[in-house]
């Protein structure tokens, strides 16, 4: 019993330092974290009123940069305060990848605003001189077919009121 434990053990050490040193040889990893609310005033930014979108689901595509082939395509679902995490392997520097929103788990809130951005894009690749594991993108929004009637006061308290947004 004590010698099984042992060995597993050790299998359990060897992985470990193999990991390590497949780091150290370049297999890079990247964790992508982002965010999906609901643009509760349809301004395309967060406000007091926004709330995160819960089990929504997002798509991470990467393109050759050159030739536009898919080269990669993951997909997560958000958490209950709407955000999410993708683990994605290898160096992408020769790639254009980018976060796109696929479904509102909200029928309330599930349509995107007119002339807004709704992708946003991540740089997977070491070779830019940034060395964090960690990539954080740009928060996504679905928005509601109207706003919130508090919303004029929201945006009054933030100290932007956007008299060109129709409020
Ligand atoms: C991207 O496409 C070009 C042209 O087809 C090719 O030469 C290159 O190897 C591709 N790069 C990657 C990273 O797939």
């Amino acid at each position: 019993m004590a010698r099984t434990f042992e060995a597993a053990a050790l299998v359990a050490t060897a992985l470990c330092l193999s990991s390590l040193l497949g780091f150290a040889y370049g297999q890079e990893q990247f964790s992508v974290i982002g965010k999906v609310y609901c643009d509760t005033c349809r301004v395309d930014f967060e406000t007091k009123a926004s709330y995160g979108l819960a089990d929504s689901k997002v798509r991470l595509e990467c393109h050759n940069r050159t030739s536009g082939v898919l080269t990669l395509s993951a997909e997560a679902v958000t958490d209950k305060s709407g955000e999410y995490k993708l683990v994605i392997d290898g160096d992408h520097e020769e790639e254009i990848c980018e976060l796109q929103l696929v479904e509102s788990s909200d029928p309330e809130c599930s349509s995107l605003l007119e002339g807004a951005v709704h992708n946003a894009r991540v740089a997977l690749t070491n070779k830019n001189g940034v060395a964090q594991a960690v990539r954080y993108a740009n928060p996504l929004a679905f928005t509601k077919k109207e706003s919130l009637p508090n919303c004029k006061q929201v945006l009054i308290d933030m100290g932007v009121f956007p008299l060109d947004l129709g409020y």
